[in-house]
């Protein structure tokens, strides 16, 4: 199983908990981790190099803090350009079916927050319909996502701990199934 973890995080120094997860993903060589801001501080995506990296790969990971109920910029960009038609939809674009799609997730709220009367009022699934959305058009299988609410108030165990439990998830074979 070959994974690939693109991350779509602006601000990467200053970040506790995908910079927490992504020295995680560091320990563990099979793992290719390919940060979009850091790749492309221009955010001119190379195209072809991209398509490539995901055929190459099996599980597909996009990693991000969630900014305004979705992913930061970028990876939004990544989306529309990357996601050719003929290449990742249309009658002969499948070169992603049949791969798995995660997402990883870190918000400010707090989990409670995230439900129907909470702050935010809706959960996370419903939040995250638009990605899974895609993920149906482009025919790869969408693996329940890996979120980690209440960054605000999370102490280092927690963080540690998220980042250990997001490795051995992406690791873990036919999770859910
Ligand atoms: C522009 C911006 C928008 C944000 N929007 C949300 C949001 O919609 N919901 C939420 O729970 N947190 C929101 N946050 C908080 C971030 O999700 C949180 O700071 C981040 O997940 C922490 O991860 P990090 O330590 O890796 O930066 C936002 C933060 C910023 C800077």
């Amino acid at each position: 199983m070959k994974v690939l973890v693109i991350v779509a995080h602006p601000n990467i120094e200053e970040s506790i908990v995908n910079r927490t997860w992504i020295g995680e993903l560091k320990n563990h060589p099979s793992v290719t981790v390919h940060e979009l801001y850091k790749q492309y501080p221009d955010e001119k995506i190379d195209i072809e190099r991209e398509q490539r990296l995901c055929e190459e790969h099996d599980r597909i990971v996009w990693q991000f803090p969630f900014y305004w109920y979705s992913s930061p910029p970028l990876l939004k960009k990544w989306q529309d350009e990357v996601l050719t038609h003929g290449w990742a939809y249309g009658s002969d674009g499948n070169k992603l079916h049949n791969k798995e799609l995660i997402l990883a997730v870190s918000t400010g709220s707090a989990k409670e927050r995230y439900q129907a009367g909470g702050r935010n009022n809706y959960s996370m699934s419903e939040l995250l319909k638009p990605f899974q959305a895609t993920s149906n058009l482009i025919g790869t299988k969408f693996l329940p996502p890996i979120i980690f609410n209440g960054t605000y108030t999370a102490n280092d165990e927690e963080i540690k701990e998220s980042a250990k439990a997001y490795v051995d998830y992406i690791f873990t074979k036919d999770v859910f199934q």
